[in-house]
């Protein structure tokens, strides 16, 4: 019997919460295997109110404080111990795309300053190369027309987020988003840097060697992944 995604998601929870401890300073994530993962910190240690975070978003912000958990600014002397986050899609080298959520910037600025950082990602997620899920990029709002230019010079698809609305989406920082379609050909390891050479381009959501420890699924038994040569997909 397999697992459905959803169950992969709590069982990845629960391992996530087994490597939190009080005291720690916690790096939340954003997304749905991160909301799991909150209501498995509840059940670990009833009482939230002692635990800190630095969010990575203001939804994720939102969800903790209204359990009691104490929710900190980014602070020069303050580095999480631990992150714990999700993922949209995890390579066999162990590259990552985030940014589903469009929580990318923020994710990414908590992640660069984590003293460690576990991912969560159930069986779906996991590919042999990236492309299967578009690539979001933040992108300054002004000049963004210009910017998508750009964009299509590196990408065979590029499209603006919206909501279900069909408003044009927002970041927390009040930036916009283009998902791009990852092509062979691109890559991988230059094409962060590339696109910050553009200069509308604040972030993409491609985390290259931000792992430390990946937690997925195989045979509903958790795996905990470290390096490529661990991995089984
Ligand atoms: C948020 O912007 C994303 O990076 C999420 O971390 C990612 O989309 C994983 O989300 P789920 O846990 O909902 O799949």
């Amino acid at each position: 019997m397999t697992l459905s995604q959803n169950d992969q998601k709590k069982l990845l929870a629960v391992k996530a919460a087994s490597f939190v401890e009080y005291g720690m300073l916690l790096g939340l994530g954003t997304g749905s295997t991160v909301d799991i993962f909150i209501s498995t910190l509840g059940e670990k240690f009833g009482s939230l109110k002692d635990l800190e975070i630095v969010p990575t978003s203001l939804d994720s912000a939102h969800k903790a404080s209204k359990l009691g958990i104490k929710v900190l600014e980014p602070k020069m002397d303050l580095k999480p111990d631990l992150l714990i986050d999700g993922a949209d899609e995890v390579a066999s080298d162990l590259s990552m795309i985030k940014g589903g959520g469009g929580a990318l910037l923020w994710e990414k600025i908590v992640a660069q300053n984590s003293k460690k950082r576990i991912y969560m990602a159930d069986s779906t997620k996991l590919v042999r190369e990236l492309g299967h899920f578009l690539l979001p990029i933040e992108v300054v709002l002004f000049g963004h027309e210009w910017t998508h230019n750009d964009l299509k010079k590196t990408f065979s698809f590029v499209s603006i987020r919206r909501t279900v609305a069909g408003e044009i989406f927002k970041t927390n920082s009040g930036n916009v988003i283009y998902d791009c379609q990852i092509t062979d050909g691109i890559e991988i390891g230059v094409l962060d840097t590339d696109l910050c050479q553009i200069p509308g381009v604040i972030t993409s959501g491609l985390f290259y060697d931000f792992i430390d420890v990946l937690l997925t699924v195989q045979n509903e038994n958790i795996i905990e992944i470290c390096e490529p040569k661990d991995v089984f997909w």
